[in-house]
């Protein structure tokens, strides 16, 4: 291990001042070592591993025969044409996790006719150019969870899918991307069978998502789902032989559930319905969907909320008026009693006035006068 570690140029250096036996057994040994394995990479069978080694970039010279190849944890911010410069042919694993990745630029696999599975999880990709595969690669499986920088880019990223290239591709491990909305990238994914969206902030199911002919699993665990509109359970329940994982969402237990859990209790299509739990009403916490009967499905959370608290407010309001009205009354009660009395008085003066005129008016002896004055 310690010789196919050792650099070409050290070995040759060395051959100087070796004896002819010697020089044969070093020459084997360059040969094994400059064809055997890159620098600081370990190589067995026809597996390398260049990890962790805060390379650059991939190392060349990897053995022709190569068909697993791992170049994790190091620091590659950009892979271009430049990165496989020769064809290997066999090679069908390429892990290139962990490498801080920025820019995954054109034809940059094109030496790799046969890969199979690519994993670029943990990068911060924010550009991936939608020639990056030969037309007619074979990708079946393509790991990019926790792939992209940020939010920002998902679009411009998630481009490449939309290109059509990959058309063997089975497996697309998108999770915890962070993704809110999922774009419409799936209309060219015509193989794809298994979607994981785990982790990825989705707060609903685009109507899209579903209509990939042979999707038969998909994982969006751990997501910010609340319900699951009618439509989508409709679109469901077309595709009987699709499985879905939907533990860890904040199910919001009330009256606009109730589409979704009757389906919920007569669907086998969610896997893992035993762990899906209610966010709120407070009342149904932690409460396991499948358990909660329909009836207990109330709708008081926000409208008859917001009402309630308003009529208490509005009563509120009402009692405190009545308190300052009755308030007032008590500190004026002296005024208000002179005012009684005033008003008593000027009533009285108002009906003794009416009694006097009513006295003069039935006095005979004025009522002639009267008469006359009028004339
Ligand atoms: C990674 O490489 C960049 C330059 O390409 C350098 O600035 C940075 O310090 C490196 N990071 C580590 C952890 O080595
Ligand atoms: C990536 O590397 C290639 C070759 O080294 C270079 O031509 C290209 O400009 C680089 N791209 C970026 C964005 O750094
Ligand atoms: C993708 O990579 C992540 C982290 O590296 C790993 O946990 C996950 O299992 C991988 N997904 C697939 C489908 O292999
Ligand atoms: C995404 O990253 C870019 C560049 O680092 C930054 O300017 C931008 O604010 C980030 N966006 C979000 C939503 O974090
Ligand atoms: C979920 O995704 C975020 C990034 O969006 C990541 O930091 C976190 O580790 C992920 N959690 C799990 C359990 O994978
Ligand atoms: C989803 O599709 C249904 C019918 O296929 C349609 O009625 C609905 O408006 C669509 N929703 C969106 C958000 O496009
Ligand atoms: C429940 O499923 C059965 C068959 O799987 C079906 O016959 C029945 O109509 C379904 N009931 C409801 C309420 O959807
Ligand atoms: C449900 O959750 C438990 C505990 O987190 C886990 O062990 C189990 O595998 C989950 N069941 C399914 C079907 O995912």
């Amino acid at each position: 291990m310690r010789l196919l570690n050792t650099s070409c140029g050290e070995i040759r250096g060395r051959l100087h001042k070796s004896g002819v036996m010697h020089v044969l057994f070093l020459f084997l040994a360059i040969v094994l070592s400059c064809h055997g394995c890159p620098d600081r990479c370990v190589c067995s069978l026809q597996t390398v591993k260049c990890q962790n080694q805060d390379l650059d970039a991939i190392p060349h010279s990897i053995p022709a025969n190569t068909k697993f190849l791992f170049v994790t944890g190091n620091n590659i911010s950009n892979i271009s044409v430049a990165s496989f410069p020769t064809r290997l042919d066999q090679l069908t694993d390429l892990y290139l996790g962990g490498n801080g990745m920025e820019y995954v630029e054109e034809m940059v696999f094109d030496n790799l006719p046969n890969l199979l599975r690519l994993d670029l999880s943990n990068n911060r990709i924010q550009s991936f150019s939608e020639r990056a595969f030969p037309d007619d690669n074979k990708l079946q499986l393509l790991n990019l969870s926790r792939s992209f920088h940020n939010h920002t880019y998902i679009d411009v990223v998630l481009n490449f899918l939309r290109s059509g290239s990959l058309l063997q591709l089975t497996a697309l491990d998108l999770s915890s991307n962070d993704l809110v909305l999922l774009p419409d990238i799936f209309g060219s994914l015509s193989s794809l069978v298994s979607l994981s969206l785990q982790n990825s902030s989705i707060i609903t199911i685009q109507n899209g998502t579903l209509k990939v002919p042979p999707l038969r699993d998909l994982d969006l665990r751990d997501n910010s789902l609340r319900d699951l509109p009618t439509t989508t359970l409709a679109e469901l329940s077309l595709k009987p032989g699709l499985h879905i994982r939907l533990a860890g969402n904040p199910w919001r237990c009330d009256c606009f559930i109730d589409d979704m859990l009757m389906w919920l209790k007569n669907s086998t299509q969610v896997v893992d319905v035993q762990n899906l739990t209610c966010a709120d009403p407070e009342a149904l916490k932690q409460h396991q969907l499948l358990q909660v009967e329909l009836s207990q499905l109330k709708c008081s959370s926000e409208m008859e909320g917001v009402l309630e608290t308003s009529y208490v407010f509005l009563g509120l309001v009402l009692a405190l008026i009545g308190v300052i009205f009755l308030l007032v009354l008590y500190l004026n009660r002296k005024g208000i009693k002179r005012w009684m009395y005033n008003i008593r008085d000027a009533c009285r003066d108002h009906m003794e006035g009416y009694h006097y005129r009513y006295e003069i008016n039935s006095d005979p002896r004025l009522a002639n006068l009267s008469i006359n004055s009028d004339v």
